[in-house]
């Protein structure tokens, strides 16, 4: 493809061939000079805004300028997450590939509302969605669509299993209709906000999502989950969906998914199983027993943001009926509609408009290929496990949950004189004033606790060991 040389806009605008190269080298300079950057912004509420114009340039501006301004103004306002040393939430990968479809997704500037409005990004989200699904081993009777989160993802699993739940719903929605009975929802006490999120953005209310005991593997417990079940029914409610987490946000716990799909079957609810961060390790042999009976799932969330090296946004929401979330949402007024029988990707979300998202993860699988992914994840594990390995080996800290993946949740024991929560606060203080690392915490039993999740293309073991230093440092010296 050649360019056409003409200039897009009034003469006085920047040209977008030599700004692209300048952009190229910032790029370049950025992540040259990442890993000496505090990987935790410094900067205080307001600075960012009050550094920022009022107003809008009324003449164009110099790309060069633009681009110093990056520099003073946005740079240091960022938390960098490619930062080596992020390791505080699941990761999101600018990954070499990453990048380069994004810049591509902007240039080509398609959205994939209907199938004629981009034949292209349909279809190849159709097929990116199956490459995901067998990448991970799942049957292909799972089809699907990509999100921009897991949030919507399950989000809009909950609308469908709500349609089926309650067929007339979509008509008459919830309100006012005391016949029914309130209609609940179900995940362990460690399942993701997004589920209460979903219920309250549903209608069914914060009060009907059901909080599942967990046992000493921060797994939840299938029986608990079956005498909730029983009782609500009992009390005249309605279950509507119970979501099975493989990987919770705290600790990475894993839901035992076949128990789980045997209630499900038994009260005739829907199975939703976020795999949000986890979903990809299912791709490794290995890991597989972690997911038995995922394959029984009504519908399956897994983000490639989070730790498959896409950039985010990109979620893959897999269902075994398409047409179950096509039924609950799609709607088309007379200037949408289609001679043609394809596939509307509209049809099965909120959004009208949509990103070309398929495109980044057709770049990311054919750049790393299968087996570059997985010896990705497979490197994030072992890391993980050489970490874990030198928390248990100390006498000041403990291991705070099973390490399944690439997360090692750990606490520090308190000397004389301060609480546990105190003293673990001061310790993760420490380590994150230094800057170049970034962890987080979690509560689990009521317990604070340290967490370090390693998920980015960037991290390799000599950012791991630099963690374990900065840990030590600050077991000397806590904030
Ligand atoms: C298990 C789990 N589910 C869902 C989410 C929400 O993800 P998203 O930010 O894509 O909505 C997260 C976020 O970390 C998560 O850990």
């Amino acid at each position: 493809m050649r360019a056409s040389g003409q200039a897009v806009g009034p003469s006085d605008q920047p040209d977008f061939h030599s700004s692209a190269h300048q952009l190229t080298e910032w790029i370049e300079a950025y992540r040259s000079c990442l890993h000496e950057l505090p990987v935790l912004s410094r900067v205080q509420p307001g600075d960012v805004e009050a550094a920022i114009p009022p107003v809008a340039p009324e003449s164009p501006e110099n790309f060069a300028r633009i681009l110093s301004d990056l520099d003073t103004t946005i740079v240091p306002g960022l938390t960098h997450w490619n930062h080596p040393g992020f390791m505080a939430y699941f990761a999101s990968s600018a990954s070499d590939p990453g990048i380069l479809a994004e810049f591509v997704t902007a240039a080509l500037n398609v959205n994939a509302m209907l199938w004629r409005t981009s034949p292209a990004a349909t279809e190849l989200e159709s097929r990116m969605v199956d490459w995901v699904r067998d990448f991970v081993g799942l049957p292909d009777l799972f089809q699907g669509v990509i999100q921009d989160t897991a949030s919507t993802s399950t989000f809009v699993a909950l609308v469908a299993a709500r349609g089926r739940a309650v067929p007339d719903v979509r008509e008459l929605g919830l309100a006012g209709r005391s016949e029914l009975g309130q209609c609940t929802v179900y995940g362990s006490r460690l399942a993701h906000m997004s589920l209460d999120k979903a219920a309250i953005a549903a209608g069914l209310g914060h009060a009907n999502v059901r909080h599942v005991d967990v046992d000493e593997r921060y797994a939840m417990r299938a029986d608990a989950l079956d005498a909730a079940l029983a009782a609500d029914r009992g009390a005249g409610r309605h279950p509507v969906m119970v979501c099975a987490t493989l990987g919770t946000t705290s600790c990475t716990s894993c839901d035992p998914v076949a128990e789980i799909a045997d209630v499900c079957a038994a009260h005739g609810v829907w199975l939703h199983v976020d795999a949000a961060y986890a979903g990809p390790a299912a791709s490794l042999p290995e890991l597989q027993p972690l997911f038995d009976g995922w394959q029984r799932a009504d519908s399956i969330v897994l983000n490639p943001h989070k730790w498959m090296s896409v950039p985010i946004d990109c979620s893959v929401l897999l269902g075994r009926n398409l047409e179950e979330f096509r039924a609950s949402l799609a709607l088309t007024p007379e200037y949408l509609a289609s001679d043609t029988t394809e596939h509307n990707l509209m049809d099965v979300g909120i959004a009208l408009g949509r990103r070309f998202r398929a495109l980044k993860l057709w770049f990311v699988f054919r750049w790393y290929g299968t087996n570059g992914l997985r010896a990705m994840l497979r490197r994030h594990c072992e890391l993980a496990r050489e970490f874990a390995a030198r928390v248990a080996a100390d006498p000041r800290l403990e291991i705070a949950a099973p390490v399944l993946f690439s997360t090692v949740c750990f606490r520090a024991i308190p000397p004389a004189g301060f609480t546990e929560g105190d003293w673990n606060h001061r310790l993760l203080s420490a380590v994150n004033r230094e800057g170049s690392i970034f962890l987080s915490h979690a509560e689990l039993d009521g317990r604070f606790t340290i967490r370090l999740t390693i998920g980015s293309v960037h991290t390799q073991r000599e950012h791991v060991e630099s963690a374990w230093e900065s840990v030590e440092r600050a077991l000397q010296h806590p904030a």
